[in-house]
């Protein structure tokens, strides 16, 4: 079926969901990271970029905020770029683990390979497998780089939230090293788990992440930048990660109610993509039982729903 949308259209429904659910009070901020424990709960903001670069903008979507988790599909994209889809397939794996992001479980049970990219055992993988392998200055650079061209601007890191998190990531430097054990780790253990926690402290705003989102819709073409960031081959790999693995072990039910591939952080960030049509981004800090941000899934939600936007539906939709 052909549809089309108008822009005006858009911009109704994305304010119907921030005025419905600004004031909700669900949810609780991440607390495991100190730093993000005290950010404050009421910030909330929308951001929606189309194919055009035309933008649609609510509330704290200028707020800087820890990227967390969903710098993960950002650092898959480079390795995706350095090493081609094949590699990552092989190395990494693209499997649904139906368990938490910090699973030791699902590394215990699928030990022959990480699972995928975006789970915190294949994103420490992940950096370890960034180029040039060895040099941890030139490592970061790689990632930050990656990360400002996919964005269309710099991400600014978090000092104090990279110290917080440094000092409490227990559970990931089991998992770093378990993934040694497993020699699915391709650089120096420690030094990979250092630059998976630095990339998660990196401070983004919604207003980044929907153009980062509406690059992986546009074919890896920003549409903010004009810039052809990676490779077209490589969007619906990175979709295809997004959809399987998103919301960790709820994302069957994030997809069946929402119908758009997204990644969420403990940030607060939801990072969506709706192939062809527009990258999606929203930010509140509380979050559910899963570490997933309640305002936001819930605004998204509203969004697609609204619209009918779904990518198992087969509209084919242009925006006028
Ligand atoms: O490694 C961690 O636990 C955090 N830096 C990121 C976790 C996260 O964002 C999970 N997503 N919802």
């Amino acid at each position: 079926m052909e549809r089309t949308i108008t822009i005006q259209q858009i911009k109704d429904v994305a304010q119907e969901a921030y005025n419905l659910y600004k004031d909700n009070t669900e949810g609780k901020n991440a607390d495991y990271i100190p730093y993000l424990a005290n950010i404050n709960p009421k910030l909330f903001g929308i951001s929606i970029c189309l194919m055009n670069g035309e933008k649609i903008q609510l509330g704290d979507y200028q707020y800087q905020f820890g990227i967390e988790s969903v710098s993960k599909v950002l650092t898959a994209i480079l390795i995706l770029r350095q090493y081609g889809a094949q590699k990552v397939l092989e190395m990494i794996g693209a499997d649904a683990t139906g368990l938490p992001f910090n699973s030791i479980m699902a590394i215990l049970l699928e030990n022959d390979h990480p699972s995928t990219p975006l789970v915190n055992a294949g994103a420490i993988s992940a950096d370890s497998m960034v180029q040039p392998i060895g040099n941890s200055d030139a490592k970061w650079k790689a990632i930050v780089d990656n990360m400002t061209e996919l964005c269309g601007s710099a991400p600014q890191l978090i000092d104090e939230l990279y110290k917080s998190e440094s000092a409490t990531n227990f559970n990931n430097r089991s998992i770093a090293w378990l993934l040694k054990n497993y020699n699915r780790i391709y650089d120096d253990p420690d030094m990979s788990l250092d630059l998976y926690t630095r990339q998660c402290s990196m401070g983004i705003t919604a207003d980044q992440l929907s153009v980062c989102a509406a690059t992986i819709a546009n074919d890896g073409l920003n549409p903010d930048t004009k810039k052809q960031v990676f490779g077209k081959e490589l969007a619906p790999k990175i979709t295809s990660l997004i959809a399987t693995v998103g919301f960790y072990q709820h994302t069957g039910d994030w997809l069946y109610t929402s119908g758009v591939p997204a990644k969420t952080g403990v940030g607060g960030g939801v990072l969506g993509v709706m192939p062809g049509i527009m990258g999606i981004a929203a930010f509140a800090p509380p979050l559910d039982e899963a570490g997933n941000s309640v305002k936001a899934q819930l605004a998204i939600k509203y969004i697609m729903n609204k619209l009918g936007m779904n990518i198992f539906n087969g509209h084919r939709i242009s925006i006028s």
